[in-house]
C-alpha cells in the first residue's frame, strides 16, 4: 500500500476537511445523529492471493486515506471540545510492515488528514456503542453492506443492553449516501484538475495504441500499450475493464480485450482509460487496423463525430442530462437514413425514426454518465422533484457548472437482411469526458485525435 504521500497529488488536508464539516452541517441540519463510512473490504481473489485493494469512493472523498481497514464516524451531534471526525484505521506493525508496506496508524493518519481523533479499528466494536449512545440518529450506507448492517445490528444491541443505564440508542437510521450523492455530482476545482490528467495520461495511452496498431496483431497486444502508457505515467489501475475489439467484436458493447487479430479492413474500437489518484477518465476511440478507413467505415465514423458534436455542443449549464443524448440521437438518426442503412421508404423521415425508435437496433445506449471518483459515477440523473412525464418519471437533471459526464454516442451494424452489405459488422464509438463549465463545457481527453484525417495521419506518421 502506498502512503498517500507518494501519489502524484499532494494530500488536500483542507479539502477532505471542508467536504466533512459539509456533510456535519448537513447533517445537524437534519437532527444531529453520528455517521459511519467505511472503506471497502479486503477481497480473497483465490488463496493467500487478494484483489488488489481499492477505497471506497465515499470513505476517500471524506479523508483521502486509502489504506485498508479503516471506518470515518461523523459526530454531528458532538458537544464543543468533543472530536466531530474520527478515524478509525490499522495500528502501526513493525512486522505487518515489514510484509506489506506502510501504515500510517491512527496518531500520524489523525494529524496528515486532518481528523478531531484517530484510533486503531480494533477498538471500533468497543467504542462505537459509546459513540452511537443518546444519539437521536445513525447515518450510514443503509442496506449496501451485509456486514456494517451486522455490525450496527451488534452497536444497536450493545446501546440496548445498557438501557437500565438510561442510556438509549438512536430512535432511526438514515440513508447517508443521498448527501454524499449530491456532494460528489459537482466536482471541486481540485477533483477536475486530477481528472485531468488522468484524462491526459488515458490520450496518451490511446495515442500509443494507434501508433502501435498494425494488421495481423491480437487485441491484447494493443491492450498491453495501453496498460503500459497508464502505469508508465502513474496511473495506479485501468478505471474499468479496458474493451479493446476488432471488427465484428466492436458491435458487442462490453467486449473485454481478447486474442481475435485486427485484420486489414477492420476497425478496431478501443474504450480504456486509467484511474489516477482516486478519480477516473473514460474514452473511446476506433480507428482501422490499417490506418485507413474504408469509405462505408468513413461514412459512420463521420455520423457518430457528427453525433458527437451535436451532443458537446448540447452539454452546457441550464439544459437537461438528456439534452446531449437527444441531440445525437437526432443526428445518428438522419444519419442512419442518409446512408441507407434504415430504408427511408419504410422509416420515412427523422421524426418518425426518432418516434418510433428505429435507431435502436444501432444504439442501444444511453450517450452519457456521470464520471468521477467512479466511472460510472455517484449522482442522481432525475430531479428530487416536478412535473412526471408521460411515462411518469421525474424530469431530467438540470446540468450546472461542475458536473463531469461522459459523451459517447456510436453506431453498431450486425448484419442483418434489410441492412446493405458493406456496413455489416461495423461497430463505431467515440468518448470523451466533460466537464460543465459557466457557458459549455471543457472536453477533458482531446489529447488523442477524433477526427477522421488526423487518426489517420497519426497512424501514418507512425508507419512511414
Ligand atoms: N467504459 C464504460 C463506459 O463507457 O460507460
Ligand atoms: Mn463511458
Ligand atoms: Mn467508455
Amino acid at each position: 500500500m502506498n502512503s498517500p504521500t507518494e501519489l502524484a497529488s499532494p494530500i488536500a488536508v483542507d479539502i477532505y476537511r471542508t467536504r466533512r464539516e459539509r456533510v456535519l452541517a448537513a447533517l445537524r441540519a437534519r437532527g444531529g445523529g453520528v455517521a459511519i463510512v467505511q472503506t471497502a473490504p479486503e477481497v480473497m481473489r483465490n488463496r493467500d492471493t487478494d484483489y488488489p485493494f481499492r477505497h471506497d469512493s465515499y470513505f476517500y472523498y471524506l479523508t483521502g486515506f486509502n489504506e485498508p481497514e479503516a471506518t470515518l464516524v461523523l459526530n454531528a451531534s458532538a458537544k464543543p471540545g468533543e472530536a466531530a471526525s474520527i478515524l478509525f484505521c490499522r495500528e502501526k506493525n513493525a512486522e505487518r510492515e515489514t510484509w506489506e508496506g506502510f501504515r500510517f496508524g491512527p496518531e500520524a493518519a489523525r494529524d496528515a488528514f486532518g481528523l478531531d481523533a484517530a484510533l486503531p479499528i480494533g477498538a471500533l466494536g468497543e467504542e462505537m456503542p459509546r459513540l452511537i449512545a443518546d444519539k437521536p440518529a445513525l447515518h450510514y450506507a443503509l442496506g449496501t453492506s451485509a456486514e456494517l448492517d451486522a455490525q450496527v445490528r451488534e452497536w444497536l444491541a450493545a446501546v440496548r443492553a445498557q438501557g437500565r443505564t438510561g442510556v438509549r440508542a438512536p430512535a432511526k437510521a438514515e440513508h447517508l449516501l443521498p448527501i454524499l450523492d449530491e456532494m460528489r455530482l459537482v466536482k471541486d476545482e481540485h477533483e477536475i484538475a486530477i481528472m485531468r490528467r488522468a484524462a491526459s495520461i488515458s490520450a496518451e495511452a490511446h495515442r500509443r495504441a494507434m501508433r502501435a496498431t498494425r494488421p495481423g496483431m491480437r487485441e491484447y497486444e494493443i491492450e498491453a500499450e495501453l496498460l503500459y502508457t497508464f502505469r508508465r505515467q502513474g496511473a495506479q489501475a485501468p478505471a474499468y475493464g479496458s474493451i479493446v475489439a476488432a471488427g465484428a467484436n466492436a458491435c458487442v458493447l462490453h467486449y473485454p480485450a481478447g486474442n481475435a487479430i485486427a485484420r486489414e479492413g477492420d476497425l478496431v474500437l478501443i474504450d480504456a482509460a486509467c484511474e489516477l489518484d482516486g478519480y477516473a477518465s473514460d474514452i473511446t476511440r476506433t480507428y482501422p487496423a490499417s490506418g485507413r478507413f474504408t469509405p462505408a467505415q468513413r461514412e459512420l465514423y463521420d455520423v457518430v463525430l457528427a453525433a458527437q458534436a451535436a451532443a458537446v455542443d448540447a452539454t452546457r449549464p441550464g439544459v437537461t442530462f438528456d439534452a446531449p443524448h437527444q441531440a445525437a440521437l437526432k443526428v445518428l438518426s438522419q444519419g442512419l437514413l442518409d446512408t441507407g442503412v434504415l430504408d427511408k421508404s419504410k422509416s420515412g423521415g427523422v421524426d418518425d425514426v426518432l418516434a418510433q425508435r428505429a435507431y435502436a437496433p444501432f444504439y442501444m445506449h444511453r450517450t452519457g454518465h456521470w464520471i468521477g471518483m467512479d466511472v460510472h459515477d455517484a449522482g442522481e440523473y432525475r430531479e428530487a422533484d416536478g412535473p412526471l412525464d408521460e411515462q411518469g418519471a421525474l424530469p431530467w437533471r438540470m446540468l450546472v457548472p461542475g458536473m463531469a459526464l461522459t459523451v459517447e454516442p456510436g453506431l453498431y451494424v450486425r448484419p442483418a437482411e434489410n441492412v446493405p452489405e458493406k456496413y455489416w459488422n461495423i461497430g463505431i464509438r467515440i468518448e470523451d469526458d466533460a466537464v460543465v463549465t459557466q457557458n459549455g463545457c471543457e472536453l477533458l481527453t482531446r489529447e488523442v485525435p477524433v477526427l477522421a484525417d488526423e487518426i489517420e495521419a497519426l497512424m501514418r506518421e507512425s508507419n512511414d
